[in-house]
C-alpha cells in the first residue's frame, strides 16, 4: 500500500542540526513502552460481551484483528453496518461516491438537529452544499492571520494566569484547554465585545445540552441499540430547554451586530451576515436563522476538537520528555521569547508534528458515520440503501499494516523532510468535500497555543495518576488530566 512504500523510503540520518531522522526516531520509539492505548478484547468474546465492553468506552469493541482489516460487515437490529478500514474504501465513500454518501447516519442527524437545526454539519444536499459555499469563505479567506491575534491573546491569558497559580497544586489541563479554545472560538464567532457573561453562558448551554441529550454519546450516535434511553419525556424537554437558551443568546449577539453592522469587527458572525446580505447566491441568501444555526455549527465544531487534541499534546510531551526539550528547543530558536503570530507557524514543524502526531493517536473524532443514499460496492461488500457506513480514525491511524511503529509516538512522521501519510489513512479531520471546514483554523490554533504556553511552562503529570482513554462523542482523558506546572 502507498503508506507501506513510502516509509520503506524513510530518512535513516541525523538532519542537519543533530535531531533524529523519522528511522532513527521510529527505532528509539520502539524501545519505549507506548503511551496510553486501549487493549483490544479478545477475538473468542462474543459479541454481547463485546457491546457490554463498549457501554464503557466504544474503542474496547474493537479485537486485534480489526486493526488490520480492511472492511468488515455487522448487523445489529436490523441495521446494516460497513466498515471502511482502507485508504481505498475510504477513498470511494467520502470523495469518489461523494453524492451517495453525503448524509450523516440518522442518529447523528436526531441527536445534533435540535441544537443546530439545519446547520451544515447535520444537512445534506443542495442545502449543505448551499451552506457550505456561503460559510467556507469566512474560513478560508484572508481572516485567518487576524483570528490568530485572538488566539496567542488568549493563550497569553492563561500563561499569565498560570504564572500566579500556586506551583504545589495542580491544574486539569483538559478543563484548562476547554476554557481556552472556548474563549477563542468564542472571540472568532461574536467579536471582541462579546461579554464574557454571554460566552460563558453559550458554554454553560452547550455543557447542558450535551449533560441531558439521550443521544449525544458515539454509541448512540452510530444507533447501537443497546444504549438506547429513548423515550424519556423529561430528558428530551431538558434537551429541548438547553438547545432554546443557547438559540436565544445567540440571537441577542446578532440583533446587536445588526445594529452595529459595518463597524469592521472582524468576526465570523460579521462575515455571515455580509453572506447574509450579498447573499452572492441571490436565490437564498443567508437568512438570520441560518446565521444563527451555523454560528452554534461552528462552536460546537470547534470547540472541544481542539481542546482535546491539546490536552493530548500534553500527555505526550510529558511522556516523552525528549520530544518536549525539541520543541521548546524550536520555540526558543524561533520565538526568543515572543509571542508567536500568524507567519511564526510556517517556522515551526515541529511543534506541528507534535500536533498532528498527537491526533493520530488521539483522534478527537474517533468515528465518522454516513448512511448510502443507493446500492452500491465497496470493495467486496455489497451496500444497500439505508446502510451505515463507518469510518474509524482511531483504527486507520493505528492500522498494523498502515504504520510503522503504530502505537508510538513518533512526530517525526509529520515533519516536512518525512513522506506525508496517506490523506486516506490519516484523517483526523475527516476527507473530501465534507472535510472540516476549520481545518486550517484549528491547526494554527493548536500550534499557536502550543507555543506560547511551553516557552513558559514544562507541565508535568501528577505522580502516579493513571491516564485512560474516554470515548464519548470525542476523545479525551477519562476524568481530566491532573498536571503540576512546571514554570521554565
Ligand atoms: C483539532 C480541531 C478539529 C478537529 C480534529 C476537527 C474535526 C472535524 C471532523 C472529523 C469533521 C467531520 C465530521 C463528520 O464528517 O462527521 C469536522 C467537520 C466540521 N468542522 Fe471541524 N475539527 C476541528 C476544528 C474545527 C474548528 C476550529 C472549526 C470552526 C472554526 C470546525 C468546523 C467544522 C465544521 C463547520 C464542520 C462541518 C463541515 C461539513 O459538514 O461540511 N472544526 N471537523
Amino acid at each position: 500500500m502507498h503508506h507501506d512504500s513510502v516509509l520503506s523510503k524513510a530518512i535513516t540520518t541525523n538532519n542537519s542540526n543533530g535531531h533524529q531522522g523519522l528511522s532513527e526516531a521510529l527505532n528509539s520509539a520502539k524501545c519505549l513502552e507506548p503511551p496510553v492505548k486501549v487493549t483490544p478484547v479478545s477475538a473468542s468474546k462474543g459479541i454481547v460481551h463485546r457491546l457490554r465492553l463498549a457501554q464503557h468506552n466504544l474503542l474496547s469493541v474493537w479485537r486485534e484483528e480489526d486493526y488490520s482489516i480492511r472492511t468488515s460487515r455487522m448487523s445489529l437490529m436490523k441495521q446494516d453496518y460497513v466498515l471502511c478500514n482502507s485508504p481505498d474504501t475510504v477513498r470511494r465513500v467520502f470523495l469518489e461516491q461523494h453524492d451517495n454518501y453525503d448524509r450523516k447516519s440518522p442518529q447523528m442527524r436526531r441527536a445534533l438537529e435540535p441544537l443546530l437545526d439545519d446547520g451544515l454539519f447535520v444537512s445534506d444536499g443542495d442545502l449543505w452544499r448551499q451552506r457550505r459555499r456561503q460559510c467556507a469563505p469566512s474560513l478560508t479567506n484572508g481572516l485567518l492571520p487576524g483570528f490568530c491575534t485572538t488566539m496567542t491573546a488568549s493563550a497569553e491569558e492563561t500563561a499569565k494566569r498560570w504564572a500566579q497559580h500556586p506551583s504545589d497544586a495542580p491544574i486539569d489541563m483538559l478543563t484548562e484547554m476547554a476554557h481556552l479554545t472556548a474563549r477563542i472560538i468564542g472571540r472568532t464567532i461574536f467579536g471582541d465585545d462579546t461579554t464574557d457573561e454571554e460566552a460563558e453562558q453559550v458554554v454553560a448551554g452547550f455543557t447542558e445540552y450535551q449533560r441531558h441529550s439521550e443521544h449525544l454519546d458515539m454509541a448512540n450516535m452510530l444507533g447501537l441499540p443497546f444504549l438506547s434511553l429513548l423515550g424519556n419525556p423529561l430528558r428530551r424537554a431538558r434537551t429541548r430547554y438547553s438547545a432554546k437558551q443557547v438559540h436565544e443568546i445567540i440571537d441577542r449577539i446578532i440583533d446587536r451586530h445588526t445594529y452595529r453592522s459595518g463597524q469592521g469587527q472582524h468576526s465570523l458572525i460579521e462575515s455571515f451576515m455580509t453572506s447574509m446580505k450579498d447573499g452572492g447566491d441571490n436565490s437564498c441568501p443567508m437568512g438570520r436563522k441560518a446565521v444563527r444555526n451555523e454560528a452554534i455549527v461552528m462552536f460546537m465544531a470547534g470547540h472541544e476538537t481542539t481542546a482535546n487534541a491539546l490536552a493530548w499534546c500534553w500527555y505526550l510531551l510529558d511522556y516523552d520528555p525528549h520530544a518536549m526539550a525539541r520543541l521548546q528547543h524550536e520555540l526558543d530558536e524561533v520565538l526568543d521569547g515572543r509571542t508567536p503570530c500568524y507567519e511564526d507557524v510556517a517556522n515551526l514543524p515541529y511543534t506541528m508534528a507534535v500536533f498532528e502526531e498527537a491526533m493520530r493517536l488521539y483522534p478527537p473524532v474517533p468515528m465518522l458515520s454516513r448512511q448510502a443514499r443507493g446500492d452500491d460496492k465497496v470493495r467486496n461488500r455489497d451496500v444497500r440503501q439505508g446502510t451505515v457506513l463507518l469510518v474509524s480514525p482511531w483504527l486507520l491511524h493505528r492500522h498494523r499494516k498502515l504504520w510503522e511503529a503504530p502505537d508510538h509516538f513518533v512526530p517525526e512522521r509529520f515533519l516536512p523532510e518525512s513522506p506525508r501519510p496517506d490523506k486516506f489513512a490519516y484523517l483526523p479531520f475527516s476527507v473530501g468535500p465534507r472535510v472540516c471546514l476549520g481545518k486550517r483554523f484549528g491547526l494554527y490554533e493548536g500550534v499557536l497555543c502550543l507555543a506560547t504556553l511551553a516557552q513558559h511552562f514544562t507541565p508535568k503529570l501528577v505522580s502516579g495518576h493513571q491516564v485512560s482513554i474516554e470515548c464519548r462523542l470525542t476523545l479525551r482523558p477519562q476524568g481530566g488530566l491532573p498536571m503540576m506546572l512546571q514554570p521554565r
